[in-house]
């Protein structure tokens, strides 16, 4: 460290004075050692709370090529809002103009969008109403429930098949021009499974953003002299994004020490409340849960027509498909997100775009929303326990819970001001589903062969990397009784008059917490986990099951 020319006495001063100082803890002018966290005395407990390296269970891991944006971006991504959002390029869709178009592309890739914020009006709200908490009220609880932030695909996801495809063609010669110039020279670069280094700021930075939100819920630990239990699964993606989160909320390296991170095994046949299709049997190895991949794909064989004979009128050699259409789409999503900048967003019009958000609306809405008989099953297992920290009782072992880790102050605290859960897309709907939110469902089942636009359902809004759901749970004098609470997802407040019996219309969400706790219950009743999850009925899209399997089954499988 000489490099200033300073002598190594004086640089020593210099870095003891700037970073060497000892901490103490004072409290600020005015405040009491009940503001300060962590509580003295507290520290992890890493024998209760082992790490991934212990847990074990991490799925697959496929490390990608490093990115090279800096050599392969057509611009740079300045923080200034010109090329995307920060620190990802993404451009105007193809015929547009970069300068004039606003139609940002990131929002119309479903499950494969960054999050963004969603206005409460999307669900019949007033412009008015805020997820700040409302004049008068104080938030006593928070509950959160969050997806990993982006990853590379999945094992076996069409972005790969496609590469295998175009890494044949070369193998025999084929040739591009025009728009496609590019692919003569494309490899593919990514893994599969992982967070991507943008994937990883998402999580930090709602950890950060909950932290200036809510941190003040942490005084409620240092007065019950105890730190936080916040839980993810065993995936190696689950594990850091609950990591990063912490991070983020925490400080780095402060989490390692003010936090437990409860690792929850996900592996077929092990129950978990954050991977119900590990262990329910229609979710997975049969038709009934995935009538909405299989909409998703009829709707994909005639929407891009149009394009692919743009496409395929400028290759020799190879021809694109239906299936190539999507593929492409999804690496244009996660080139972007996970090496910065992807060349095939170029070559997609905004109507391809809003085509390639329904198909997703389409699989998700008959997969994980109501159209599909298996949602509000595979949601049940965080429904009991949502209701079960709300009443302080241990939920009773069924659905896709696993009693080891739900019926105890150990490893299922019920005295906790904050709960922070990590998972998965699909459960997170799932979980919106048991909820029976229906403001983020209204409207007639999708159609199955075009967007009539007569339903609130976009699955970027509700599915995109790093989605959240918040329970604020409030003390609100001025209302009768004074204890409310209000549902949050993705900023956008839902309205639950009309919805859950007994709540009046409010232009904040806000319904009486014992209200809300009895008609969850009712709902809880109502969802018959063994029968959806393992009974031999039929099921097809375009019907809003409300989550549930229709009876018309002839036996129970086994
Ligand atoms: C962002 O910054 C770049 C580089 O300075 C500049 O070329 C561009 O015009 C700026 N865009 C906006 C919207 O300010
Ligand atoms: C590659 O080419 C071989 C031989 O033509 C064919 O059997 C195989 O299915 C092709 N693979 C892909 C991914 O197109
Ligand atoms: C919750 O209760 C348990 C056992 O009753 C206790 O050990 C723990 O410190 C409490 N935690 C908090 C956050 O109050
Ligand atoms: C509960 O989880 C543990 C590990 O996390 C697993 O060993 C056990 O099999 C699970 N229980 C059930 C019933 O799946
Ligand atoms: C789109 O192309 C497919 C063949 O890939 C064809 O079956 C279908 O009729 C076409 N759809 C439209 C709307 O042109
Ligand atoms: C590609 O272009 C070269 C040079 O024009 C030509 O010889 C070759 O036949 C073309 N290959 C295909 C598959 O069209
Ligand atoms: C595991 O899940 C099954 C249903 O799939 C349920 O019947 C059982 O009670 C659960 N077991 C435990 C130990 O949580
Ligand atoms: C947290 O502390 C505040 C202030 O004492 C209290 O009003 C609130 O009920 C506490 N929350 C929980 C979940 O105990
Ligand atoms: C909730 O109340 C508002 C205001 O009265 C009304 O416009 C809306 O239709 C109601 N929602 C439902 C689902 O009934
Ligand atoms: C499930 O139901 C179908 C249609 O009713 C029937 O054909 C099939 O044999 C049944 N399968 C089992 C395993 O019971």
């Amino acid at each position: 460290m000489q490099y200033l020319g300073l002598g190594s006495a004086l640089t020593a001063a210099l870095v003891s004075l700037a970073d060497a100082v000892p901490v103490t803890d004072l409290p600020i002018a005015g405040s009491t050692t009940s503001d300060v966290f962590p509580p003295p005395s507290t520290t992890v407990d890493a024998k209760l709370f082992p790490p991934e390296s212990v847990v074990g269970y991490p799925g697959t891991t496929v490390t990608g090529i490093e990115p090279a944006a800096a050599e392969t971006a057509t611009s740079y991504p300045y923080n200034n809002g010109s090329t995307g959002e920060f620190p990802l390029i993404a451009p105007a869709p193809h015929g547009q103009s970069s300068h004039s178009s606003s139609f940002d592309i990131k929002k119309y890739w479903g499950n494969l969008s960054p999050w963004y914020s969603v206005p409460s009006t999307d669900y019949g709200l007033p412009e008015s109403t805020s997820p700040l908490i409302p004049s008068g009220c104080d938030i006593t609880q928070l509950h959160l429930l969050y997806r990993h932030g982006a990853r590379y695909p999945t094992s076996g996801a069409a972005p790969a098949s496609f590469a295998a495809k175009v890494a044949n063609a070369t193998t025999t010669g084929f040739n591009a021009t025009g728009d496609l110039t590019f692919l003569a020279d494309w490899t593919y670069k990514l893994g599969a499974e992982l967070l991507t280094p943008f994937g990883r700021t998402q999580n930090f930075l709602l950890g950060v953003e909950y932290r200036q939100l809510y941190g003040k819920l942490l005084n409620n630990f240092t007065a019950q002299g105890a730190i936080p239990i916040f839980r993810t699964e065993s995936q190696d993606r689950m594990v850091k994004t609950a990591n990063n989160f912490a991070a983020g909320f925490f400080g780095v390296p402060e989490y390692l020490d003010q936090v437990n991170i409860e690792i929850l095994v996900e592996n077929l046949g092990v129950n978990n409340s954050g991977a119900p299709y590990e262990i329910c049997t229609n979710a997975d190895i049969t038709s009934r849960g995935s009538i909405g991949s299989t909409a998703a794909t009829t709707f994909a064989n005639n929407a891009f027509n149009k394009t692919l004979a743009r496409l395929n009128s400028e290759v020799s050699g190879i021809t694109f498909t239906p299936t190539d259409a999507i593929a492409m789409l999804e690496l244009c999503s996660y080139e972007t997100v996970a090496l910065g900048y992807s060349a095939f967003c170029d070559l997609f019009t905004e109507q391809d775009y809003l085509n390639y958000e329904y198909y997703f609306d389409l699989s998700f809405y008959y997969n994980n929303g109501p159209g599909s008989p298996v949602s509000a099953a595979q949601g049940k297992g965080y429904l009991q326990e949502f209701v079960g920290r709300f009443t302080q009782t241990y939920p009773t072992a069924e659905s896709s819970l696993n009693e080891t880790y739900d019926d105890n102050p150990t490893y299922f605290p019920l005295n906790q001001s904050i709960y922070a859960d990590a998972t998965h897309e699909v459960v997170v709907l799932d979980t919106l589903t048991a909820f029976n939110l229906t403001p983020l469902f209204m409207g007639e089942p999708l159609s199955l062969d075009h967007n009539a636009h007569s339903n609130s359902f976009v699955a970027s809004k509700l599915v995109p990397f790093a989605t959240h759901f918040t329970v604020q749970v409030l003390e609100c004098p001025a209302y009768q009784p004074t204890k409310q609470m209000r549902f949050i997802v993705n900023d956008a407040v839902v309205p639950l008059n009309g919805t859950y019996a007994g709540c009046s219309y409010d232009a904040d969400g806000l319904c009486s917490f014992d209200n809300v706790v009895s008609v969850l219950q009712t709902r809880l009743d109502e969802i018959d986990y063994d029968y959806d999850c393992f009974a031999n009925y039929t099921a097809e899209a375009g019907v809003n099951y409300n989550g549930r399997a229709p009876r018309n089954a002839d036996s129970i499988l086994t």
